[in-house]
């Protein structure tokens, strides 16, 4: 990833939501227009904390969990099981739920899912079997599909585990046309790692595709995958997200500046923000930053842009920024390094005027004033300062 190649997806970005015209690269993205993930899917998902140990008593109670903590309310709609749930296929070859695990059946936990206003999302496989070894969708995929319409799944991520041999543009389309033909609304969450430029074909067959490895509960690790999908900025848009993976937020591996710049830069980069922690037992602190209203309303924001990178005086102090629907720039102010630094923002470099712009910050909920040209504030060692720059009027 170079200095220009993120240049040049700036300038295309740039131009597309101004309007002030369209280059070659714009072309590419030719996204899903069936009204479904028309800004980036916010949910949870049981991989990060639970691996294998997934139960229906867990998804019922991060269910209840997801409403009673506030995070329904604050957006979060999807819950996911991920790998681990699927034991076999029975003679006529369905899919069958682990029985002791879910005694009850996906039906009823769908049932139970949708009872609290939530959504219904499963797990499968491109390949022969998933990366846990569970029976995978090959060959099966109008059958699986199907099932899962019928249980009323309402988002299904697929992996790309023991899948030699298998094209993935073509697999995933054939997945995708599998689903639409159950005429239920379907999420797709294309699940290939990055590993066949998702970025040049995803795009009119899922509504997120993950740009990345695995991402781990550590800084560097977060700010690797954040930066892969940076590169792939100019694909995403309403209907198709760049995905760098699941949140790690409240899994203990960050301190909470960590994790608050975690979650900002995801918000930045309009990806999906999909929890992956334990709910039921997060700190007020894990709460605070996964209900940030205004830190979401920069993620859910209907232009539905991925940010990038404006300003870089030195490798690692960086401000990125993502312009919004009213006209505002979102911008975070990402210290990398292990001191904490003086840094600005210039109103030039996120494409405004020079004149007076009101700042809001939206880690601190408060007003920092109008300001012309610029603003400059102190950033602490590896987190974010997340602000609002909006543009006085008359500008
Ligand atoms: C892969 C995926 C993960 C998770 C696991 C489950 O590693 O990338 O997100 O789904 O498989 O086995």
């Amino acid at each position: 990833m170079t200095q220009s190649r993120w240049a040049i997806a700036s300038l295309a970005a740039a131009l597309t939501w101004s309007g002030l015209g369209a280059g070659p690269m714009l072309a590419q993205a030719r996204r899903l227009d069936d009204g479904l993930a028309r800004t980036p899917p916010m949910g949870w998902n049981t991989w990060n904390k639970f691996a294998c140990n997934v139960s229906e008593r867990l998804i019922k109670e991060t269910a209840d969990a997801m409403v009673s903590s506030g995070m329904r309310d604050a957006g979060y709609r999807y819950i996911v099981i991920d790998d681990c749930w699927q034991v076999y296929r029975d003679t006529a070859g369905t899919i069958v739920a682990d029985p002791q695990r879910f005694p009850s059946g996906m039906k009823a936990l769908a049932d139970y899912i949708h009872s609290k206003g939530l959504l219904f999302g499963i797990y499968t496989d491109a390949g022969s079997a998933t990366c846990q070894g569970r029976p995978g969708t090959q060959n099966h995929e109008e059958q699986d599909a199907r099932t899962y319409a019928s249980w009323g799944v309402d988002y299904v991520k697929e992996d790309w585990c023991n899948a030699r041999g298998l094209t993935a543009s073509a697999q995933y389309k054939k997945f995708h046309d599998a689903l639409v033909a159950t005429g239920r609304p379907i999420v797709l969450s294309i699940c290939e790692w990055g590993s066949n430029r998702p970025w040049d074909w995803a795009p009119g067959t899922g509504h997120l595709w993950r740009t990345t490895d695995d991402i781990g509960d550590n800084w560097a690790s977060m700010l690797y995958n954040y930066d892969l999908s940076a590169m792939h900025q100019v694909v995403a848009g309403p209907g198709g997200w760049n995905d760098p993976d699941m949140l790690e937020v409240g899994n203990g591996g960050m301190t909470d500046d960590e994790y608050r710049a975690h979650f900002a830069l995801w918000a930045i980069a309009a990806a999906p923000l999909i929890a992956g922690n334990d709910l039921r037992t997060m700190s007020a602190g894990t709460r605070e930053i996964l209900t940030n209203a205004e830190v979401i309303a920069v993620n859910q924001d209907s232009l539905g842009v991925q940010g990038w990178l404006a300003e870089q005086p030195t490798p690692d102090l960086q401000v990125w920024t993502k312009p919004l629907k009213d006209g505002a720039r979102a911008v975070a102010l990402l210290n990398r390094t292990a001191a904490e630094a003086d840094m600005a923002v210039d109103w030039k470099a996120i494409g405004l005027p020079p004149g007076r712009a009101t700042v809001r910050d939206l880690w601190a909920h408060a007003d920092r004033g109008a300001v012309a040209g610029g603003y400059t504030a102190r950033v602490p060692s590896h987190t974010v300062l997340m602000l609002k720059v909006t543009p006085a009027r008359g500008h």
